[in-house]
């Protein structure tokens, strides 16, 4: 099955990936794949804050944040309701149709 997922960068630019959903791969991992500026330093631990994502719709669907997750959120200082870590989320069914609008990406130009 094919996953569609809607990137928005810092330019508010967007644009649909299609993404296997059989490929057990983190959103981090694949926006690194789509070559989008993610640090992601810690390398997918939730401990870097850099694959941070906010969730413009489809976040009721999206699994529920673990504890490392909403720890490192609540460090980072542009974190709202609808933050997420890319790392810790999973391309799958949950992600079908979902938007997502990159964080991190301008602190790297
Ligand atoms: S890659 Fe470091 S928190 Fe996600």
């Amino acid at each position: 099955m094919m996953i569609n997922i809607i990137v928005e960068n810092n330019q508010g630019e967007r644009r649909t990936l299609e993404i296997p959903g059989d490929m057990n791969l983190s959103l981090m991992e694949v926006l690194k794949a789509y070559e989008y500026n993610v640090l992601a330093t810690c390398g997918g631990m939730a401990m870097c804050g850099t694959c941070h994502v906010q969730v413009l719709e489809g976040i009721d669907n999206l699994p529920a944040h673990s504890n490392a997750e909403l720890d490192m959120l609540d460090t980072l200082p542009d974190a709202e309701s609808t933050s997420r870590l890319a790392c810790q989320l999973q391309v799958n069914e949950s992600m079908q149709n979902a938007v997502f609008r990159l964080c991190a990406e301008e602190e790297m130009v």
